[in-house]
């Protein structure tokens, strides 16, 4: 990050603007010395306009970062037990700083309680040309004495609207980011996770509220947010008496009363938003920028395609097969193969999900040339070698939790409960978080040829009790997160350029700090591509298309290869089955498909998005990307399964240049066998036969307003369309 120093202010202001390009968070000082949110909206063209806190009812004052106990009867951002127990905390403002930087502008406000000593500071990077602000807030005991922190939120924002609609992502095994929305009234409504490792199994630390109306992908005032902490969280929106909605994303504070030493500093997650005043379409946008450009490990980078062998072999594998399953990528012409769960342990070989957890060396029976030989295999078949772990995980039956059965979660006095037949490793402790850390540095010390990492968490954090942490239990939750990220930390600075995928049972695990360190999430292990559909919608609302691993499998084999391979093509592309599965016909459209895919990645994976045909509207989707200078964009149009009598509608093109001309052409198109057995490839030229629009000219005004007859009546039908425009 590029600060420049210039424009320091640390006088006392009454007026602190926070702004991108488009949307002003004015705060303001009042009289009383304390902080107020005057304004969040839309850009203004006078701030000074909507600086007056004075103007409003003293009981209507939103104050930015309001402490628990005083005249506001909502949910507090901080509430804290003072050393003598005195519950009460009012902050007032001290002095600020902005610094305008490369990306736009970060602020700094310090706050304090005139009798308990007391600091929050308050931080705001503003991302201008994104539209993205993050945001966190740092508490600080600055006395003598020990205090307890038992709300610490990392921002919170006021609304003023005629109503509120807010969009949750509750999730489930295999169920991931359903989409529902609801009407909020007077009250609370929390959408939160106490499940600690794999935190967001049942509900996703991101959130869509349309402001006086519901979301809608390009119309109407929306926010759209999300937390950087990869355990407990919890969002509040409480409406009051008033009809005012304020917005409370926060680390969970169940069973995780803080206790703040003299002198410590605890730094709650980020918090990062977007206010669209044109629906969800144009604020997945601005975050997909903000990601690519600032968050997302090697955001800017690369991606590579792949094999998985997970739902080919499960655990049943030696090096033969492994061997053959590599020339097997290479026969496809993808990048890597991923070998998956199975390969390690010997006193207990992992051969099911019932041991072996926590012995990161290879099984010698199945694979008794180790690694080494999988990585040389690999280098032969012209492919790269990536691998699978659960480094946070053990399995009682393992010798790691024969040796150090207090390094797990157990209960010292009740029965144990596992999830997965596996418990979870008590990353309070240092000794754990050097454990973690050495699978990946033992792997890779070894075999630097080792050129990727898929990091699997299967489990919640079960059994509550730390033995590390005897009678500070309290700490558990928040304390295993911070352990987690310190192991992160020492693995990116030792190996900043080994692309790793976030992976937790499927997606339960996706968050903005997290994906610091991850260039990549699995969404989900249900990969039914009409499934996907939805799931690849719902998680594209945050996440860009180059975070999003999608893999093609052979779950539901109704549909075609052509409509699996369709589907994946639409995030970061992997497979996952074997080829003895895949016709000639099909291996043939599967090459070809990953070859388009290669040569469309600039646009696919680093365009911008636009959701054209929403999948929960019926039964057609559609969507498309969309180059930055507007030259080229891909349509991916999927028929589910439509009705006999149904009116088949054009599919509107969005984000093209009105003035230039596409020439359309249908890609990934299916070979075609003839009698003899001959596989026929289809030309590359346009075949207005088989797609009356291939081959066609339109300008991007037309196909903006009125749109390519890329549906069809038929079922588990995909279509897949290049336009490029004159040069
Ligand atoms: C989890 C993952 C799968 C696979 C298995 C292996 O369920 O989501 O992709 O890696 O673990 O046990």
């Amino acid at each position: 990050m590029l600060l420049v120093l210039a424009s320091v202010c640390a006088v006392r202001a009454q007026r602190i603007d926070i702004s991108t390009d488009k949307t002003d968070l004015i705060l303001n000082v009042a009289d009383n010395g304390r902080l107020y949110q005057s304004y969040l909206g839309e850009t203004l063209a006078d701030k000074a306009e909507a600086a007056n806190v004075a103007a409003q009812a003293v009981d209507n004052r939103w104050e930015v970062y309001p402490g628990s106990g005083g005249e506001d009867y909502y949910e507090p951002a901080l509430a804290a037990t003072h050393a003598d127990g005195n519950l009460t905390t009012i902050l007032k403002y001290v002095s600020h700083k902005q610094m305008p930087t490369a990306y736009g502008s970060e602020t700094e406000i310090t706050l304090r309680d005139e009798l308990y000593p007391v600091e929050v500071k308050l931080y705001y990077q503003a991302y201008s040309k994104e539209n993205v602000v993050k945001t966190w807030s740092v508490i600080i005991n600055n006395g003598k004495k020990p205090i307890d922190i038992w709300r610490y939120a990392s921002a919170l924002l006021y609304f003023d609207r005629a109503a509120y609609y807010l969009t949750e992502f509750s999730s489930e095994w295999a169920r991931e980011v359903r989409m529902a929305t609801q009407q909020l009234q007077f009250g609370k409504k929390i959408v939160d996770s106490k499940l600690g490792s794999r935190a967001a199994m049942h509900a996703q630390p991101f959130f869509e509220l349309g402001l006086s109306q519901p979301a809608s992908e390009s119309e109407g005032e929306v926010l759209m947010g999300t937390l950087g902490w990869t355990g407990n969280f919890q969002f509040t929106f409480e409406v009051d008496h008033l009809g005012n909605l304020r917005v409370i994303p926060a680390i969970n504070p169940y069973a995780s009363t803080w206790e703040l030493k003299p002198g410590e500093q605890f730094k709650t997650p980020d918090f990062i938003f977007t206010l669209s005043q044109n629906g969800t379409g144009e604020g997945s946008r601005s975050i997909h920028d903000w990601a690519r450009h600032y968050q997302l490990k090697d955001g800017e980078g690369d991606r590579m395609t792949l094999l998985n062998n997970w739902e080919n072999t499960y655990f049943s594998f030696d090096q033969e097969l492994l061997e053959k399953l590599m020339k097997e990528a290479q026969a496809l012409g993808v990048d890597m193969f991923l070998l998956d769960d199975g390969w390690f342990g010997n006193k207990y070989p992992r051969k099911n999900d019932r041991a072996g957890l926590g012995d990161w060396e290879v099984t010698r029976s199945k694979l008794p040339g180790g690694i080494p030989a999988l990585t040389k295999a690999a280098k032969d078949a012209g492919v790269k070698f990536g691998i699978w772990i659960e480094p946070e995980m053990v399995n009682p039956k393992s010798e790691l939790f024969e040796k150090h059965p207090d390094w797990a979660y157990t209960l010292p006095n009740r029965d144990t409960y596992y999830f997965r037949n596996q418990l979870v490793l008590d990353l309070n402790r240092p000794e754990v978080q050097d454990h973690v850390f050495n699978v990946v540095d033992t792997i890779l010390a070894n075999n630097p040829d080792v050129a990727y990492f898929k990091w699997d968490c299967n489990s919640p954090i079960t059994n509550i009790f730390s033995h590390y942490l005897k009678d500070k239990q309290q700490q558990l939750y928040i304390g295993h997160v911070r352990g987690l990220y310190n192991v992160l930390a020492r693995i990116k600075e030792k190996y900043p350029d080994v692309p790793m995928m976030l992976c937790s049972g499927g997606g339960g695990r996706c968050d903005y700090e997290a994906l610091k360190y991850f260039t990549e999430f699995w969404l989900s292990d249900n990969t039914d591509p009409v499934e996907r559909l939805y799931i690849q919608w719902g998680f594209s609302q945050f996440f860009p298309a180059k975070a999003m691993s999608a893999h093609v499998t052979d779950w539901n084999r109704k549909a075609s290869i052509k409509f699996r391979t369709d589907v994946a093509s639409m995030g970061k592309l992997g497979f996952d089955l074997g080829l003895k599965n895949l016709s000639a016909a099909d291996l043939k459209y599967v090459q070809k498909a990953i070859q388009n895919w290669n040569r469309l990645k600039p646009v696919i994976l680093d365009g911008d998005l636009y959701r054209l045909v929403s999948p929960y509207d019926g039964n057609h989707t559609a969507t498309s990307y969309v180059a930055p200078d507007q030259s080229q964009a891909v349509l991916f149009a999927f028929d589910i399964n439509p009705r006999f009598d149904e009116k088949i509608q054009k599919v509107k093109l969005q984000g093209l240049d009105p003035a230039k001309r596409y020439t359309v052409r249908e890609i990934n198109r299916m070979p075609t066998t003839d009698k003899a057995g001959n596989v026929i490839e289809p030309s590359d030229e346009p075949d207005p036969k088989q797609w009356a629009e291939d081959g066609k000219t339109y300008s991007g005004d037309y196909l903006m307003k009125v749109g390519l007859d890329a549906f069809t009546g038929s079922s588990l039908h995909s279509r897949v369309v290049e336009l490029n425009a004159a040069r």
